[in-house]
């Protein structure tokens, strides 16, 4: 039976990284027979200037029977006047909360051969393997938010089940790994992160005593992610939380251009659809030069084989090829000013590498 693959390329260089993205996927898809049905849809500001929508109805009735959504990235200047639900980036959110996507996997780890490019010092890396669990259908994101006068608001909200089955689910992965969990919150100051907390400390009490957990306040945790980040192993944390630390975490990768992300709907993922991107936005800085860094869009379609088609061998050869690519030396400008590639030439890398190893 084929696998339906909803291909939401975007804004900047989403398209850019998306369209290698296709190069891989559709050679691992006649190498191994994974008969995959790619469709592409628009999101974000590209479906805006079609459809004066972010997020069309069309693209969400293709992606309701979908078994996988890969996105690029979305939003950008063009589009920055646009208040509220108009903006590029509604398209996105409406797309998390219209298929609960509630769980977003964030893997850092550290190749050896980026220990050099990362900014900070070596020693410090050993050991980096961490997985970020952000919450991703709640809190500040989709509170009520208006102006009044020459006030603002937003409103941050968590009921007990969004923090229930984040936590069962970040639990869960932590006993396939190091068996830890650090919670993160502003619980010294924040009503949510006080149910957060209290919630999260029932589920590890009833369900999981055996998995270590401690609690960590958000800017200690800012801190420590740079002065011991090789301590963490799962990172439990809500929405605004999880988006901000996970940008931080990207640079004991190396950069921002190599971590991928999966969005779950259910803790097993081939029983609900799940969305893939990189955890980078649309970089109008470098779009349209062709340079941008593939390696996180890469690794997304790694992941969305392994978790939602199920094919573990094709997820670890491309992961294998991503990393030998850099094992080889080849980089994009973004980790090395010398002789740097560009997207199209890391790919071929990553593709040669792929062919070369059947
Ligand atoms: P950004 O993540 O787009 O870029 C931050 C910096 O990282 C830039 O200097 C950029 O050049 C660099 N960078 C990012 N990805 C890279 C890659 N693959 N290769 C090389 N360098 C890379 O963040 P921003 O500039 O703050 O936001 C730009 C737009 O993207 C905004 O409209 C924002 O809302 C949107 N955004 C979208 C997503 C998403 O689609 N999931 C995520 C974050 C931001
Ligand atoms: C991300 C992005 C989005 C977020 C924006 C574009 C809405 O930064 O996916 O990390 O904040 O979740
Ligand atoms: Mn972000």
């Amino acid at each position: 039976m084929s696998k339906k693959v909803i291909g939401l390329p975007g804004d900047g260089i989403g398209p850019e990284v998306y369209a290698q993205a296709v190069r891989v996927l559709k050679q691992l898809d006649e190498q191994f027979n994974l008969n995959i049905d790619l469709h592409e849809h628009q999101i974000g500001g590209a479906a805006i200037d079609l459809h004066g929508n972010p997020l069309p109805q069309e693209t969400i009735d293709a992606c309701r029977d979908a078994d996988a959504i890969l996105l690029g990235a979305i939003g950008g200047p063009k589009w920055e006047g646009l208040q509220g639900a108009d903006r590029p980036e509604a398209g996105l959110l409406k797309i998390r909360k219209t298929f609960n996507l509630y769980a977003n996997l964030r893997p850092v780890s550290l190749q050896e051969s980026l220990s050099e490019l990362s900014p900070l010092k070596k020693d410090r890396l050993v050991g980096v393997d961490m997985l970020i669990v952000r919450e991703l259908t709640g809190g500040l994101y989709f509170g009520k938010k208006f102006r009044e006068g020459d006030s603002a608001t937003d409103t941050c909200t968590y009921s007990v089940s969004e923090i229930e089955r984040i936590t069962r689910l970040a639990f869960s992965i932590a006993k396939g790994r190091r068996n830890k969990v650090s919670s993160v919150d502003k619980a010294n100051v924040m009503e949510t992160s006080r149910l957060w907390r209290e919630t999260v400390n029932r589920i590890h009490t009833q369900e999981f005593p055996e998995v270590d957990l401690e609690h960590v306040l958000v800017d200690a945790c800012a801190m420590h992610l740079i002065s011991k980040p090789s301590a963490f192993d799962v990172i439990l944390t809500e929405n605004l939380f999880g988006d901000i630390l996970s940008d931080e975490a990207s640079m004991l990768s190396g950069s921002l251009g190599v971590l991928p992300s999966a969005s779950l709907s259910k803790q097993d993922p081939s029983q609900g659809i799940a969305l893939y991107e990189p955890i980078h936005g649309s970089a109008p800085d470098i779009a349209g030069q062709g340079i941008a860094n593939p390696a996180a869009m890469l690794l997304s379609v790694a992941m969305m084989l392994r978790h939602s088609l199920q094919h573990e061998e094709s997820a670890a050869l491309l992961e294998k090829a991503v990393f030998d690519s850099w094992n080889a030396g080849v980089f994009t400008a973004d980790l090395s000013n010398e002789n740097s590639v560009g997207s199209k030439a890391f790919t071929d890398s990553v593709l040669s590498n792929i062919s070369r190893s059947v």
